[in-house]
């Protein structure tokens, strides 16, 4: 809708760049919603409005917005222009609810809405902007305590996209990497390209490189033997859903190079803030994995790629067991060698 090359905030007021200007996926701009449509970077730059809670979870389910921390802001501006809207809050509520099944934070933001006791829109965007800002100071402060774990002269493997295209700005595994990058820690950073969506050939890489930070892509196929070169420090990545045993569901290949860090000695880091972990689930097995459609693996652009009638597999997600990382960084404090009992005492906090 909206054509502006205008994606990165900027705020007179701190003299950090790193942590002031970062591209905004989610901007609340003279009382209306506007969505960066992720679908279509890096190479255009376009804000879409939204007005409607269908639409706004439609938004969700196609992808215009995505990661877990951005997904649950955005259903909970969607709920406040509901509200707006006069239109009937229980379909709103559950219209978002069902945009996708993974990001805890999802479920998480709609249900601090819900806790709102007028349900009005004064009370609903305050609320709304307020999850949005939480999220922001969170990634800043994880930053900082992840970035402490990291050695000087390290270089550092991302996957997918866990930056402030994901989250309300400055990022969550791009967060820690932002910080370390600050502190003149960090020599090397790849992205792997994250198939089929490109995550983080389309977004990391774009994020990474506007920020001046040394970024080189990395097919998925090409991570092991990057690893077993020896050159690699740590795995920082994301997070949709933390279950209360420590079990991490993420991007799907996250496992494999999880797998892959495990075998070659390289540290294991999620950074994730406290509203991605569901002490309701008990541990990863009990996590909805969302399937999405096989045209995005047999189809590029609308383009066939795979023989026509080719069946695929789509799973967006996959599960790190616990005693496969090292460290879940949050805004609370850190999770070393997470475990029931771990998870269990940082969330006490
Ligand atoms: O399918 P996506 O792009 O929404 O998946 C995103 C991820 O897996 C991210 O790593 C995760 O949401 C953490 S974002 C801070």
């Amino acid at each position: 809708m909206d054509n502006s090359d205008n994606a990165f905030q900027q705020d007179s007021r701190q003299k950090d760049s790193l942590v002031t200007n970062t591209v905004q996926a989610i901007r609340w701009h003279e009382d209306k919603l506007e969505l960066l449509d992720q679908r279509i970077l890096p190479h255009q730059i376009e804000y879409i409005l939204l007005t409607n809670a269908k639409d706004t979870a439609r938004a969700i389910t196609d992808m215009v917005v995505r990661g877990a921390p951005a997904i649950g802001i955005t259903a909970a501006y969607g709920v406040a222009i509901a509200a707006r809207n006069n239109e009937d809050l229980e379909i709103a509520y559950q219209q978002l609810a069902e945009s996708r099944p993974t990001a805890v934070n999802l479920f998480w933001a709609l249900e601090r809405m819900r806790k709102v006791s007028s349900q009005t829109y004064p009370d609903l965007i305050a609320e709304a902007i307020a999850i949005h800002q939480e999220d922001i100071q969170a990634n800043i402060k994880m930053g900082q305590l992840g970035a402490g774990l990291i050695a000087d002269n390290s270089q550092i493997y991302t996957h997918c996209n866990a930056g402030a295209l994901a989250t309300g700005g400055y990022g969550t595994a791009l967060g820690v990497i932002r910080a370390a990058f600050g502190d003149n820690k960090l020599t090397q950073v790849y992205a792997g390209e994250t198939r089929p969506w490109l995550q983080g050939a389309r977004l990391t890489a774009w994020e990474l490189m506007a920020d001046s930070i040394p970024v080189k892509l990395c097919a998925e196929g090409a991570a092991a033997q990057l690893f077993r070169q020896g050159q690699i420090d740590w795995l920082v990545v994301g997070a949709d859903r933390i279950a209360a045993n420590g079990d991490v569901a993420n991007k799907v290949g996250t496992y494999g190079l999880a797998l892959l860090a495990k075998h070659h000695g390289i540290k294991v880091m999620i950074a994730a803030p406290t509203s991605t972990i569901d002490m309701q689930t008990a541990s990863g097995e009990d996590i909805d994995i969302e399937q999405r459609h096989s045209s995005e693996l047999t189809h590029h652009k609308g383009q066939a790629i795979a023989p026509e009638g080719c069946e695929a597999i789509n799973p967006a997600f996959d599960i790190t067991p616990a005693d496969l990382i090292d460290v879940i960084a949050t805004e609370k404090g850190l999770i070393l060698q997470p475990s029931h009992e771990t998870v269990a005492m940082l969330m006490s906090r």
